[in-house]
């Protein structure tokens, strides 16, 4: 069976905005496991690398101006970590129009995002959300 995740306390980074849009992701990356397992796996690839790539766009725009806005030490690594991330889906997608029908990709695709979801949003992401947190925290003592 296809690694699944439930969203809880370990994949929140803390910030609301952030989080709906996480869990979206979480979504998808279940929605995917359920295809690839009933075989229709490369028919939905279609429809997730298209969600993908407006998804990565606007879901990295708001969480880089959020991590800027509130100086986060990390903010910088964030950015490196989205632009290898869109331009692995570039090439993903590259592979998709080159063989629709590749019975491998859905996997591989799968794999990517839950390695996404462990490596970069429960690492890096909530440095992010724990220095937000913080901050709002301190903010909102002094006030
Ligand atoms: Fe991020």
């Amino acid at each position: 069976m296809l690694q699944r995740f439930i969203w809880t306390d370990e994949l929140k980074v803390g910030v609301p905005t952030i989080d709906v849009q996480h869990k979206e992701l979480v979504a998808t990356v279940n929605d995917l496991a359920v295809s690839i397992e009933e075989g229709k796996g490369s028919s939905f690839l279609k429809k997730l690398l298209t969600f993908m790539k407006y998804y990565a766009e606007w879901h990295f725009e708001q969480e880089e101006s959020c991590a800027a806005a509130h100086q986060c030490p990390a903010a910088e690594m964030n950015c490196k970590a989205h632009a290898e991330f869109v331009r692995l889906f570039e090439e993903l997608q590259q592979q998709y129009r080159q063989d629709p029908a590749n019975e491998s990709l859905p996997e591989i695709i799968h794999k990517k995002l839950a390695d996404w979801l462990v490596n970069h949003i429960m690492k890096v992401d909530k440095q992010i959300g724990r220095h937000i947190c913080a901050r709002q925290a301190a903010g909102s003592s002094i006030n």
